[in-house]
């Protein structure tokens, strides 16, 4: 009587659990105007840029932390033959993070591509949602390389693609014809913004889409939305960091270019 349920419950049980997640794959892609140039993995990386520790401040842990990484340069010299920094680059990470760099910054002396935590074994999680920083978390060794507006450190790093911005988000300019505070607030969405949150769905997947179907000025007031902006965790503990720089100019430059975009709906999806 008693030996049928054990069994009967552990199929039922095999059956019901969903695979344990994967691990994401040791293996960083190099893509040049949408084409795979190269992918290489954790060993070819490290024969192309031989590791070195980088120690220093890290924003998101809020410490000090030591690394075992590879300076960038290298690797984009081996993934793509040359390091130009008059191209432009675009660092796309497991979660949907996206963020566009000009060579010029991409390159500077200091960038390094972390392959392993030197104090916790397989890695200390990192940010709001506790995540595997590995197998690549991109880290800047200078101490003026610290802030994250200006010298942002993906984690789960998945590929680096050579393409201009234009390229790759055509369907977030607000046009030639827009007014001169929307094209200064795309600006600044291009700097600050796309790498988390996509406009007529092209950008980072990391926040929510602001555009379509329904533009964030159609449902939220712009007072709301511009006080969200300097500091969401105001009004929830979300995953949104704060703006503190951005001044009310700014804001209102954002707020316009969000007007002229919600003027400007690309959905795709909606045509399904
Ligand atoms: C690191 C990722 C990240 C960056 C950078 C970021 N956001 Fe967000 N944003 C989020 C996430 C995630 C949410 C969803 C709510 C939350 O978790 O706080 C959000 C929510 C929002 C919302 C509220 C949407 C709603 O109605 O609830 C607005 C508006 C917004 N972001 C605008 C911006 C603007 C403008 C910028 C650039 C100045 C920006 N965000 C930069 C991640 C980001």
């Amino acid at each position: 009587m008693s030996r049928p349920w054990p069994l009967a419950f552990l199929a039922l049980s095999l059956a019901c659990s969903s695979p344990p997640p994967a691990s994401p794959p040791a293996r960083l892609r190099f893509v040049r105007d949408s084409v795979e140039v190269k992918t290489l993995d954790r060993d070819a990386l490290l024969r192309a840029s031989p590791p070195v520790l980088v120690q220093g401040y890290d924003p998101y842990y809020g410490k000090e932390k030591r690394f075992r990484a590879l300076p960038l340069r290298p690797l984009i010299v081996a993934a793509f033959g040359e390091a130009r920094d008059d191209l432009h680059y675009v660092l796309r990470a497991q979660d949907g993070y996206t963020v566009p760099l000009p060579g010029k910054r991409l390159l500077e002396e200091g960038a390094h591509l972390a392959v392993e935590d030197m104090e916790v074994p397989g890695w200390q999680p990192i940010g709001p949602q506790q995540a595997n920083p590995g197998p690549f978390y991109l880290v800047w060794s200078k101490p003026h390389q610290r802030e994250l507006e200006s010298h942002p450190r993906p984690w789960q790093l998945a590929s680096v693609e050579i393409a201009a911005f234009e390229a790759v988000f055509p369907a977030t300019d607000p046009g030639k014809e827009a007014p001169e505070g929307a094209r200064r607030g795309y600006a600044t969405y291009r700097e600050l913004c796309v790498r988390c949150h996509a406009i007529n769905r092209q950008g980072g997947r990391v926040g929510p889409e602001l555009n379509v179907p329904q533009s964030i000025v159609e449902y939220r007031p712009a007072a709301q939305i511009k006080a969200y902006i300097r500091n969401p965790l105001q009004f929830r503990y979300g995953n949104m960091p704060p703006h503190p720089g951005l001044s009310e100019g700014d804001l209102d430059d954002l707020l316009s270019y969000f007007q002229t975009m919600s003027g400007r709906k690309q959905d795709p999806e909606a045509k399904r």
